[in-house]
């Protein structure tokens, strides 16, 4: 393993930076721009391989080098991006291989970003030429901070590649991993409707007009694209790690993407970088989701955020600004969740193009007397006096809730139960329900080691693989507790029903076993109701339930609430197993979110795991609280006002500053709409 790679010093600010759709006027005036900007980073060449490198073998440096000298001048570093992401028409009219095919077999044209065939060889030749280049002629430049390898990579089912190339690495990867005809038939439950191979040649990709009726085909399949491309990072990865060790490795990654698998990437960059682009009407409990999923692609380490929109974006459907104070405050929110860097797209708006009404840094008139870049500098200068206090910070998280990109697949592959069922929006509930009660909560991969944790969350985690389960079990009999809720289990990672009946390799630690389960269209309607209240769960009281509801036989556990309606009311519908010194709640049904709130409130606070405010109170509607603890032991108290009226947050503790402003508080802040505070409470000086 590469050593940790983040003494950047400071925040790094900036972001992606495209000269070269400039004339020199304007790129003589960018660096003086972004230095107003307070930027201290740009990242650049971003998709201009066919600006450096107009045919095979001919290369163009000139404009970078007096970019990069300009930049250098100003005092802005380099983060350097190796431009593969678009190939040029050149390549594409050249080398055909490089074009990728769709579902149907249709060659895509050229003319698209993001466009190139992962088991191209002319692709991973041409692209490493180019990164070979730039490495020998920039990798040595004093400025130099980290690189950023291609864009974004990888596409969204259906748009992987499923050329003859794609289709023949395919089958030589199942080869690898099944080794035998005999195990890929077991593993694909092939028996069923007859679709026993006999040969490795037999196997196509999932063809849209294909049968598409092997759901664990359809997953090997997603984990065959997510590895090719990485073996396309990982391809840049080593020339760039051969030519320059001392600069780390990153590429941009989206959050919770479905199409590849990011634990599997993290393992080969050497810091975490993402872009975070929500909706204007995005809760900002998802946003912080996004955040900790990231974070925990590296167990917690410290992640960048590669990439924002200053304003707007213009592939909404609506391109609504951010208001006043919202880029400061989503800023912050990252730094809070673990961010070591607050960069944009873009620097300018571009002069054309389809992303011409995307927001940047400087509008198309120009002028740095505007709104956007008032905001921008403002929060450049802010960043820049933390200086390297907020830097290296971890989350002392002592919940843990599972995020697994094959149970994402599988369930997406699946036909049934509900095409309601969004693994990723189940899973983004439970966090949302703990980061309302300001309960430090980590997003973990099914891998993770559990032994930080007090309470583990397993929402709708419908594939769990035996050795998982294993973990979890022993966690708990440790005493911790365990959280599972509906359709969990039911599978192994092959898309193999676990025999015996879900959930499977939890049933012992769940105490239940799932006779059958309801999906329950969104117009019928199914309540609970609790036997004693249970932390602020009233007893006797009607609480919604939807989506899905398990009927489950007790075998062991004892249930805290039933379902009220249709013919199995009065079945369990939550309950809890004592098991070893710790316990274990299966919630077999979709509770409403005030619900879920207090639930998981409730089983927290009985671990004594609470939100760090004064005794453990949960923040009040809009307010987020996190706590980063630097590598000095230093905790930092982040407070953020999301929300549009004061509120009032109760202090831990008698005396704090805040960073950024120098002020001091007492027992209790009032957080006006849009705050930030950034609160040290070892640091306050005495009268
Ligand atoms: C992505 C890309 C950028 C730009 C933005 C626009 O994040 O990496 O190049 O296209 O989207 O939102
Ligand atoms: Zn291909």
């Amino acid at each position: 393993m590469r050593p940790l790679p983040l003494r950047f010093g400071r925040i790094l600010y900036g972001g992606d930076y495209n000269p070269d759709q400039w004339d020199e006027r304007v790129r003589e005036e960018d660096p003086r721009l972004m230095q107003m900007a307070r930027w201290n980073v740009a990242t650049l060449p971003v998709f201009s391989w066919a600006h450096l490198n107009p045919a095979e073998g001919v290369y163009t440096f000139d404009w970078l080098d007096r970019a990069v000298d300009r930049l250098t001048r100003a005092g802005i570093d380099l983060c350097l991006a190796t431009g593969t992401a678009s190939t040029p028409a050149w390549v594409d009219q050249q080398y055909p291989d490089v074009l990728t095919v769709d579902d149907r077999g249709r060659k895509r044209p050229h003319g698209n970003r993001h466009a190139f065939c992962p088991s191209s060889p002319s692709y991973r030749r041409l692209a490493g030429a180019l990164v070979r280049a730039l490495a020998v002629r920039y990798g040595q430049h004093p400025s130099l901070r980290l690189w950023h390898v291609n864009n974004e990579y990888g596409n969204s089912w259906p748009n992987y590649c499923y050329c003859e190339r794609c289709a023949a690495g395919f089958r030589a990867y199942l080869e690898r991993r099944y080794a035998t005809l005999g195990e890929l038939n077991a593993a694909w439950s092939t028996a069923f409707w007859g679709h026993t191979f006999v040969s490795f040649s037999q196997v196509d990709p999932p063809y849209a007009h294909g049968e598409g009726s092997i759901p664990a085909l359809r997953i090997d399949w997603r984990r065959f694209q997510s590895s090719s491309y990485l073996a396309c990072f990982a391809h840049e990865a080593s020339i760039l790690r051969e030519l320059t060790p001392h600069v780390p490795v990153t590429t941009n990654l989206m959050g919770a993407f479905q199409g590849l698998d990011y634990r599997e990437w993290a393992k080969a960059m050497d810091v975490v970088a993402w872009d975070s682009y929500p909706a204007a009407d995005e809760p900002f409990a998802d946003v912080a989701f996004g955040h900790a999923l990231m974070r925990g692609l590296k167990d917690g380490q410290p992640f960048l955020l590669m990439e924002q929109t200053p304003s707007q974006q213009n592939w909404a459907p609506y391109c609504r600004l951010k208001p006043p104070g919202r880029l400061r405050l989503q800023s912050f929110q990252a730094v809070a969740l673990g961010a070591e860097s607050v960069m944009y797209f873009q620097w300018r708006k571009s002069a054309g193009g389809i992303e011409k009404l995307h927001g940047a840094v400087i509008e198309h008139h120009g002028r740095p007397d505007a709104r956007v870049f008032r905001e921008v500098s403002a929060l450049g200068a802010e960043l820049a006096a933390l200086g390297e206090r907020t830097l290296g910070g971890r989350i002392p998280a002592r919940v843990a809730v599972v995020f697994d990109w094959e149970s994402w697949w599988a369930l997406a592959a699946s036909s049934g139960p509900s095409r309601d069922l969004d693994y990723r929006r189940e899973v983004q509930r439970v966090y949302a329900a703990l980061h309302r009660c300001g309960i430090q909560t980590d997003v973990v991969g099914p891998e993770a080691d559990l032994a930080p944790y007090d309470v583990v969350v397993l929402a709708s985690a419908y594939v769990v693989r035996t050795e998982q389960a294993r973990r979890v079990a022993d966690r708990v009999r440790a005493g911790s507790t365990l959280i599972a809720t509906f359709f969990s289990g039911l599978a192994d990672d092959s898309d193999r029903i676990h025999p015996g009946g879900a959930p499977g390799p939890l049933r012992e630690v769940l105490g239940v076993t799932v006779e059958e389960f309801d999906a329950l269209p969104p117009e019928a309607s199914q309540a609970v109701s609790f036997d004693a209240s249970f932390g602020e769960l009233p007893a006797g009281v009607e609480l919604s339930a939807s989506l899905l509801c398990d009927r489950v036989w007790l075998l062991g556990a004892k249930p805290l609430a039933r379902y009220t309606r249709e013919f199995y009311a009065g079945d369990p519908a939550v309950t809890v197993h004592h098991y070893g010194e710790g316990k274990a709640y299966y919630l077999a049904t979709r509770l409403d979110d005030e619900a879920l709130r207090k639930l998981f409130r409730a089983a927290c606070a009985e671990r004594h795991v609470v939100s760090p405010l004064r005794d453990g109170a949960a923040p009040a509607d809009g307010v987020e609280v996190t706590v980063r603890v630097s590598p000095g032991g230093k905790a930092l108290l982040y407070l953020l006002n999301h929300g549009s009226v004061v509120r009032e947050v109760p202090l831990a503790g008698e005396a704090h500053i805040d960073l950024l402003s120098g002020r001091t508080y007492a027992r209790e802040v009032a957080l006006a709409p849009r705050e930030v505070l950034i609160l040290d409470s070892q640091g306050v000086m005495s009268p």
